[in-house]
């Protein structure tokens, strides 16, 4: 194998596993880090979105998942399990399978993107959908986890930060440092992760948090019982890493503030509009959060994008035209086309 397959063999000497340990790659990491030509006017300053869609499942959770499940091989365990608003649980079950682990993934029911859905019911992980939410459905993954030998995977696991923290050296490789970052937050796994991977690379961009207005437990102060966005991976109440995200913000001198639906959507559809990018409704709060509160002095920006599109097709549909349908002869045609 090739010294620079994947994540863990590009960052060997900053992960906390040797070159011979039972790696589970599936060449993760190493994501475009795309200017943003139509933000940067708007804002004034210079934008870059890190598509983190570009990952083998398609989200950002692969940098971490390598590591967890990693680590779970290495500890001889034989399940993995977690709870998730959907990407999690595709990354789980992907690296699951590819390690040969069984895995189960715990969904609030009837809330999760279709597209996740089929990611992890494709690979064969046990997927339970809860009659409740992302936050109970953690509660009861973490109680499970203490009672049987199953490796959780969420990020709890200081492994998933341990990983996820390596989108932080690929901006800092590349840009040679920011002055700002924009994430989107949910459980404040991927900007606790961020924080320490700027830290350790010499970096101190602020961190801008962004959070959906109906699921802004750190914006607020206290948890929400019945978090609701049509951002279903950020649809969180409870924040596991809501202390590291908070130190995150004061050390960084950052902000976390609230983006609404509307402001989400409405990056979304421009983001692929202007800039051809194609993103997940959470991932869209980066730039709707950095479009309503601007710049901030910052000259230097990236924005993360933590999924891809594809996996919420529903979404897209009803956030975008119709298709025009067209009888199958020329005038019909040029009608359609040039009319
Ligand atoms: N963006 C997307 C697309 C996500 O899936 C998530 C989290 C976040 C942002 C927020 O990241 O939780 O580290 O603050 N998704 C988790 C999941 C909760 O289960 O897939 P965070």
């Amino acid at each position: 194998m090739s010294a620079r397959v994947g994540l863990i063999h590009r960052f060997l000497d900053r992960l906390p596993f040797e070159a011979d340990d039972p790696i589970v790659t599936l060449q993760e990491g190493s994501t475009p880090l795309v200017h943003a030509a139509w933000i940067s006017e708007r804002v004034g300053a210079e934008v870059f979105l890190k598509i983190e869609g570009a990952n083998p499942t398609g989200s950002f959770k692969d940098r971490g998942m390598c590591c967890a499940v990693t680590q779970a091989v290495k500890e001889g365990s034989e399940a993995v399990i977690c709870a998730s608003t959907g990407n999690t649980a595709a990354s789980a079950a992907a690296y699951a399978a590819r390690a040969g682990l069984r895995g189960a993934v715990i969904v609030p029911d009837g809330k999760i993107a279709t597209g996740k859905l089929a990611q992890a019911l494709m690979h064969g992980a046990r997927v339970i959908a809860l009659r409740g939410n992302f936050d109970q459905a953690l509660e009861l993954v973490r109680e499970l986890t203490d009672k049987h030998p199953i490796a959780l995977v969420n990020s709890v696991n200081p492994y998933r930060i341990a990983g996820q923290k390596t989108a932080a050296f690929e901006i800092v490789e590349e840009l040679g440092g920011i002055d700002a970052l924009c994430i989107p937050v949910g459980n404040a796994g991927n900007i606790t992760a961020y924080w320490a991977g700027f830290v350790e690379a010499g970096n101190a961009p602020r961190l801008f948090g962004f959070q959906a207005a109906g699921a802004a437990p750190l914006v607020s102060g206290v948890r929400v019982e019945k978090p609701e966005t049509v951002a279903s991976a950020i649809r969180i109440g409870n924040p596991a890493r809501w202390e590291e995200a908070m130190t995150a913000m004061t050390q960084s001198s950052g902000r976390i503030a609230a983006v609404t639906d509307e402001e989400i959507l409405d990056a979304y559809r421009l983001l692929a509009a202007r800039e051809g990018v194609f993103c997940e409704p959470a991932s869209a709060a980066s730039v709707a959060g950095l479009l309503k509160f601007g710049a901030q002095g910052a000259e230097r920006i990236a924005c993360v994008l933590t999924g891809h599109g594809h996996k919420d097709p529903q979404t897209a549909l009803e956030q975008s035209g119709s298709v025009l349908p067209c009888e199958p002869t020329i005038g019909a045609v040029e009608e359609a086309v040039l009319g």
